[in-house]
């Protein structure tokens, strides 16, 4: 197999990553692995057996059972597959995210996820966005990117997305939860949330998507010939 480029974007819960990522991901014709939702759909699974997120042993004893797909459709949208069904709807409410802060704290839960992400990147062309991708899933990768925003940017961010989808939302609480992830992610002892070292610090606070993409492409243009 030839080379393949990879993309790492890392940073807290709504700076940006996914909404980017994707959009990049089209242009340049990458495949965008949102590795969020893995660790999203790994907590919908608990939750639906009524497993808690802070019961180890409980966790420990049923991840055995789940069998997790990444599929892309032909828009290149990712699909995430539980157990055969797909969960990519089910995965995306305020529950998960914080339940899914939770369980990505466990080492077994990292490992069993590690060979997965890797995996796609050793065979495609990735742009893969999370909270530890340029430090432990792709130390290597080609250009490595920490995007981030002030937390009321983020909380508002969030707000007006839930919002859109008809969801209903406070943005206060919707700011405290971020707060608490932001701390969960960043303090865990294994694989937490930080800026590789050699990774490009990008403040999104005061810019629009378009402004994101403009300065994403020039990092990415320095970096790898697309
Ligand atoms: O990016 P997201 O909001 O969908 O991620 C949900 C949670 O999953 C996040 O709070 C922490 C965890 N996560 C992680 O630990 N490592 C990653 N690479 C991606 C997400």
């Amino acid at each position: 197999m030839g080379k393949t480029y990879s993309i790492a974007i890392d940073g807290p819960a709504g700076a940006g990553k996914s909404t980017i990522a994707k959009a990049l991901a089209k242009e340049l014709g990458f495949c965008y692995v949102d590795t969020g939702a893995i660790y999203r759909t790994v907590a919908y699974f608990l939750d639906l057996l009524g497993v808690s997120p802070k019961d180890a042993d409980g966790v420990e004893r049923y991840l055995d059972e789940l069998t997790i797909g990444i599929e892309y459709d032909e828009e290149g949208k990712q699909h995430m597959i539980m157990n055969g069904m797909d969960v990519s709807g089910e995965i995306r409410t305020q529950d998960i995210s914080q339940k899914a802060s939770l369980v990505s704290a466990y080492p077994i839960v990292r490992e069993m996820l590690l060979d997965m992400q890797r995996d796609v990147a050793r065979k495609n062309n990735v742009i893969m966005d999370g909270r530890d991708i340029g430090t432990v899933v792709l130390p290597k990768a080609d250009v490595k990117i920490f995007l981030t925003a002030s937390v009321e940017v983020r909380a508002k961010r969030r707000y007006d997305e839930l919002i859109e989808k008809g969801q209903k939302a406070e943005l206060s609480q919707i700011q405290k939860e971020i707060e608490q992830r932001d701390y969960q992610d960043t303090h865990r002892p294994i694989a937490p949330l930080k800026m590789a070292k050699d990774s490009v610090k990008l403040d999104t606070s005061d810019l629009d998507i378009a402004g994101v993409l403009a300065e994403m492409k020039r990092i990415i243009g320095e970096k790898i010939p697309v």
